[in-house]
Formats: C-alpha cells, sequence, structure tokens
C-alpha cells in the first residue's frame, strides 16, 4: 500500500526560495507529531567559479519530496522522502559543500556519469573502421568518462519551476577521446507521486558512442544509516551480463537462476554477499553487475523495488533503459566525511544506474549505444518513493 504524507505546510515553511537551500541544525526531533526540519546542505557552500563556470545548489519540491541538486556534475547531493512514520530522510549520500566533489578521487556520488557510464575495456572501440582511445582510469578499462566525465563538469542550470531543473553539458568533440561534438540535457523534476524523474536526451554533430546514467547512493534507511546488507532487493531481471576480473562484459547472457544475482522476488541484499562460490561475486568484491531488464511493451519498465528495513521506504526504479548496474558500495572505504558528518562506510549505500549494456561499443550483439547526426538519444529514469509500514 502506498501512503503519500502531507508535509505541505512544513515543506513550505522550511523552503523560502527555488534557488538557495536553507540550511536548519536542529536535530531530528522523534515526536513525528511535530513538523520534521530538514537537513539540507547550504547553498553557500555550492557557491564557485569552476573552470569559469559558476556551481550553484537548487531545490526542487513539493509537498512529497525535496531534492537539492548542484550543476557541477549534475549530482542529486540530497533526496527527501517521508519514511513511515512521516519523517523526512535523507536517502542519498553526498557532500554538504562543492569542494568535497571536486577534490580527490571521484566516488560519483550522485552525479550523471558520461558521454559512456559503466566500462570500455581497454579504453578502445571502433566506428566505422576508425578506432578511437579513451582514458584508462580503471585498470585497463575507461569508466564513466574518462579523467575528467561528466561528473566533473559545471553543467548550465536552469530552473524552470518549483519542480524542474534543466541541465546542459555540451562535450566537445575529442573530449576524452570521444568523437563528435555532443550536447547533452538532463531534466530532473520531482514528481506529486513521490518521484525523481531523470529525462535525458542527447544529439551529436559526428557519430559517437553514449551511455548516460545517474549515480546516486541510496540508503533508505536514511545516509550514513549503517549497512545496506538488510534492505530488501527486487530486480525484475532473468539475466545479467557476467564479467571478467576486470569487469568487462564476456558478451554472454547468463540466468540468474540459482546464483546470488537472483533478485526476481525480494531478497535482503546480504542474504548471500557472502557466497564464496560465486566468482561474479569475488570478480565484483560484491555485487557490481549489470542486469538486464526484463522487456515489456510498456514505455517504462518497473526494474527493481526496494525496500529501507528499518524506515519501511520503498523505492521503485522504472526506466526505458535495457540495463540497470547494481553496485553494492563495495568500494565505500570510510575516508569521506558525507553529509551530517557521517562517513562513506563499506556497503553503507548501493547505486541502481539504469543504462545500456556495460561495453556496448564492442559488443555487436548488445542494444547499440551509438549516436548518429540528426539522431536523438532520448531516454527516462524513475526513482518512485512509497512507504510500507
Ligand atoms: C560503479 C562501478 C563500480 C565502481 C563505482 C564507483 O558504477 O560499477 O565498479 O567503479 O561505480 O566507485
Amino acid at each position: 500500500m502506498r501512503i503519500l504524507f502531507s508535509i505541505s505546510i512544513f515543506v513550505s515553511l522550511a523552503f523560502g526560495a527555488c534557488h538557495n537551500a536553507q540550511q536548519t541544525t536542529e536535530e531530528q526531533s522523534s515526536d513525528t507529531t511535530k513538523p520534521q526540519p530538514m537537513q539540507i546542505p547550504d547553498a553557500k557552500a555550492f557557491q564557485q567559479t569552476i573552470d569559469g563556470k559558476p556551481s550553484n545548489l537548487y531545490v526542487l519540491k513539493n509537498s512529497n519530496i525535496v531534492a537539492a541538486i548542484t550543476n557541477y556534475g549534475a549530482r542529486v547531493v540530497s533526496l527527501l522522502v517521508p519514511d513511515k512514520n512521516g519523517k523526512m530522510t535523507d536517502v542519498v549520500v553526498g557532500f554538504d559543500n562543492v569542494n568535497d566533489y571536486t577534490q580527490g578521487s571521484d566516488t560519483y556520488f550522485g552525479a550523471i556519469v558520461g558521454r559512456y557510464g559503466n566500462r570500455i575495456a581497454k579504453g578502445k572501440f571502433e566506428l566505422d573502421g576508425k578506432e578511437y582511445t579513451l582514458p584508462t582510469n580503471n585498470g585497463p578499462n575507461s569508466l564513466h568518462g574518462g579523467d575528467t566525465g561528466f561528473s566533473r563538469k559545471v553543467w548550465d542550470a536552469q530552473q524552470l519551476n518549483d519542480s524542474t531543473l534543466q541541465l546542459t553539458y555540451v562535450s566537445k568533440d575529442g573530449e576524452e577521446g570521444y568523437p563528435g561534438t555532443l550536447t547533452a540535457k538532463v531534466t530532473y523534476t520531482v514528481m506529486g507521486n513521490q518521484g525523481l524523474k531523470i529525462d535525458y536526451h542527447a544529439t551529436t554533430d559526428k557519430k559517437t558512442v553514449v551511455n548516460l546514467t545517474n549515480h546516486s547512493y541510496f540508503n533508505l534507511n536514511g545516509e550514513g544509516s549503517g549497512t545496506i546488507n538488510n534492505h530488501l532487493m527486487m530486480i525484475n531481471a532473468d539475466k545479467f551480463t557476467p564479467v571478467d576480473s576486470t569487469l568487462i562484459p564476456t558478451g554472454n547472457l547468463e540466468s540468474v537462476a540459482n546464483t546470488p544475482l537472483d533478485f526476481r522476488s525480494p531478497t535482503a541484499i546480504g542474504a548471500r554477499i557472502n557466497d564464496t562460490s560465486s566468482v561474479q561475486l569475488k570478480y565484483g568484491k560484491g555485487y557490481d553487475h549489470n542486469f538486464v531488464i526484463n522487456p515489456t511493451n510498456d514505455s517504462l519498465t518497473k526494474a527493481a523495488e526496494v525496500m529501507g528495513d528499518q524506515s519501511g521506504i520503498v523505492m521503485d526504479v522504472y526506466t526505458d533503459q535495457p540495463g540497470m548496474q547494481f553496485y553494492g558500495g563495495n568500494f565505500m572505504d570510510g575516508l569521506h566525511t558525507i553529509k551530517g558528518g557521517k562517513k562513506d562506510n563499506y556497503r553503507t549505500a548501493f547505486c541502481l544506474e539504469t543504462q545500456h549494456y556495460p561495453d556496448s561499443p564492442n559488443h555487436p550483439d548488445f542494444p547499440s549505444t551509438t549516436l548518429s547526426p540528426g539522431e536523438v538519444y532520448k531516454t527516462t529514469t524513475i526513482y518512485e518513493f512509497s512507504v510500507k509500514q
């Protein structure tokens, strides 16, 4: 059963302006009959000039959901939804200032990754007989667009209204080795039914490859609240793309049946995580795999349903993409201080990255990621929230 919470009075008190996130420092009260103060970072901590462009923090809201998004990497910084007691809960991992995103190694917290999200084997692919070489930033492979992918660019931002933010990034011909000038637009919309919709749009002036996705790290019990191992996960996939030891698909599609990757009925994320007989879990250091979403005739297919065991918060993922990478936070190392002074400890968040299969440019049998001039790359994913008591 879905229960929508009416918190409009409080939200309008908590947020005066669209653009300026107002910080509340009060601790959340355990008295759920009172309006709950919500914590989102101070917009000032995001206002900088990076590579000659202004970065900022934008707030999207309706009476059921609040999202704070920065145009640095088009990243979701905070996402607040009510838990089973009506307490507004931030379900994504993020930093409370832009410097923590710009400095150090990239965790891709909340980012749009591109031009090609996920891996391309040995940083090489061919288009029309010409070989292109990309930076290899993940062992022998190229990951998430290379050294300075879309997650590290300042996007042009236009807040269309209280609920919609449009972000545009023009990636020049040859940037990070990719051919063609690509104009990418990502539109974030908070929806009345407690969802965050992400619309992706791209065009190119030369044949290229594109695979955009959002890399939010979710903990449905609340950011920094501990292990995700007891979250219940359902993934609507009969098959996955098995990988080699460098996480490049072998090219086969294999059944999830009788493997720890079978999430067709809701199963605790941690239930089989230590299954040492699984070479796939060994290679992934846990879950880090692309699932082949069972196709339907609907424009958007329900790819996953996850529930926070403590909060009762349920997240449904709807997408038109053929695949979804389930990454279980295996490289989270506790070395980063995230919002509220917490640490990004091992496996305290998961990503569900809706996308095309990894390394598609080198697998002609996989759904194509090639974009030609005159074509439009257009995809949609919705993360929709509700609660179960
Ligand atoms: C995921 C990827 C992981 C890891 C992570 C970032 O998308 O599949 O292997 O690189 O991003 O730490």
